[in-house]
């Protein structure tokens, strides 16, 4: 095997990815097990580290946690549900345990999101290697409507209105 598929290539978080990140509920982890079932969960407290690792706290995770210590390929979706897009991450995951020399630095940025309310019991370090957009068909279909557009209908849909800019 060569040194780089060994290595496995990584791809970068840009800003565009930070971005839908920051406005996103959640995220959603896919793993697979043993036996070749998926299993696909929502996690709210996530963050980027760095250029090319996605931080989740494993809260409540058991199954994500067994699935990934055997097959550490997994997929992580993200969107801004008012932008309606967001990003498909594939990487690789690592499990961060209590007892490793990072633990406490791959959890800060996520201690900071539960403002220390959640005991996290791993960290799964996602290193990110392959990145694909993914957008509502409305960009498509109706390419003539502008993001404030499909904005505005996303808040109708969901019976929201946007906090006003706070001077
Ligand atoms: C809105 C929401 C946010 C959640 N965020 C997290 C999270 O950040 N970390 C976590 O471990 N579990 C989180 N959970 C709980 C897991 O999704 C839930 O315990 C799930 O059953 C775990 O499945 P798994 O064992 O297959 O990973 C969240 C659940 C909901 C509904």
């Amino acid at each position: 095997m060569s040194e780089m598929s060994e290595s496995r290539r990584r791809a970068q978080i840009n800003d565009a990815m930070r971005a839908d990140m920051d406005n996103a509920v959640l995220c959603w982890l896919a793993t697979v097990d043993a036996d070749g079932v998926p299993n696909v969960t929502p996690k709210e407290i996530f963050a980027a580290h760095g250029d090319d690792t996605i931080l989740i706290a494993d809260i409540a995770s058991t199954n994500s946690v067994r699935n990934l210590s055997a097959h550490p390929k997994v997929c992580v979706s993200f969107v801004d549900v008012f932008r309606q897009k967001g990003f498909k991450v594939v990487g690789t995951a690592r499990l961060v345990a209590p007892n490793d020399a990072d633990f406490t630095q791959m959890c800060a940025p996520l201690r900071i999101l539960t403002g220390g309310a959640f005991p996290i019991r791993h960290v799964i370090a996602v290193g990110v290697e392959k990145v694909s957009r993914i957008w509502a068909p409305s960009y498509s279909l109706f390419p003539e409507r502008s993001e404030a557009e499909l904005m505005d209908a996303a808040y109708r849909t969901y019976g929201v209105r946007p906090e006003p800019d706070v001077p």
